[in-house]
């Protein structure tokens, strides 16, 4: 069993989805530790009551992203985590956590990247006048959402979409697809690893 800690700053909707798969044994991991970068956020209620240990901080607080990233390295070692996933964690992993971590952190972004990377995925999908965005799951590198694609799935935009609408329809997809990506990861890496 795969021990993983995510890493949010919103809602948790993701985090919830990845903690009901586990329950219904579809996903073979222990959600070991919540990282939390907003203090107020929904995603810490959402731990709390499924019993996840959390660390939330205030990134203001540290002089340095290496300082707080040290003090998250600190905790994920004495957890013993195996595995990274950020589910709307909106901050850019710093070295630190990578010198240790890389290849085994993944993200999850509501768009079909390369397009609309960063900020309000969403947001540009729609100011674009995009016919189709999506959702995608792809390795963590040093960039603004550029690490190696795993998988990808299309949502198609109505001419009538809100951002409302729209979100709805991509968070259903990511919560089918985060989880299975997560649970195929991990198969593959008992067989002899992915890439790195
Ligand atoms: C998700 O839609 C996720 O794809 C996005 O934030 C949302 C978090 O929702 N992530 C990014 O935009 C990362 N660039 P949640 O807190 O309800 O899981």
């Amino acid at each position: 069993m795969k021990k993983i800690a995510v890493f949010a700053s919103g809602s948790g909707s993701n985090f919830q989805a990845i903690v009901d798969a586990i329950k219904e044994k579809k996903l073979n991991a222990e959600v070991s530790l919540l990282v939390c970068d907003k203090p107020g956020a929904r995603v810490i209620e959402r731990a709390e009551e499924a019993g996840v240990e959390y660390f939330t901080f205030f990134p203001k607080q540290y002089e340095t992203k290496a300082e707080f990233e040290t003090e998250i390295l600190k905790r994920l070692r004495a957890k013993g985590i195996e595995f990274i996933v950020l589910a709307g964690y909106m901050r850019l992993i710093g070295g630190t956590l990578l010198a240790d971590f890389e290849g085994r952190i993944v993200n999850i972004h509501p768009s079909l990247l390369p397009d609309f990377p960063g900020k309000d995925a969403i947001g540009q999908a729609l100011e674009a006048q995009a016919g189709v965005s999506g959702v995608t799951v792809h390795y963590v590198d040093s960039g603004m959402d550029t690490g190696p694609v795993i998988a990808q799935k299309a949502v198609m935009i109505r001419k009538e979409d809100t951002r409302e609408s729209l979100q709805q329809r991509i968070q259903q997809v990511e919560h089918e697809l985060f989880p299975r990506v997560l649970e195929e990861l991990f198969n593959q890496e008992k067989v002899g690893g992915v890439q790195s």
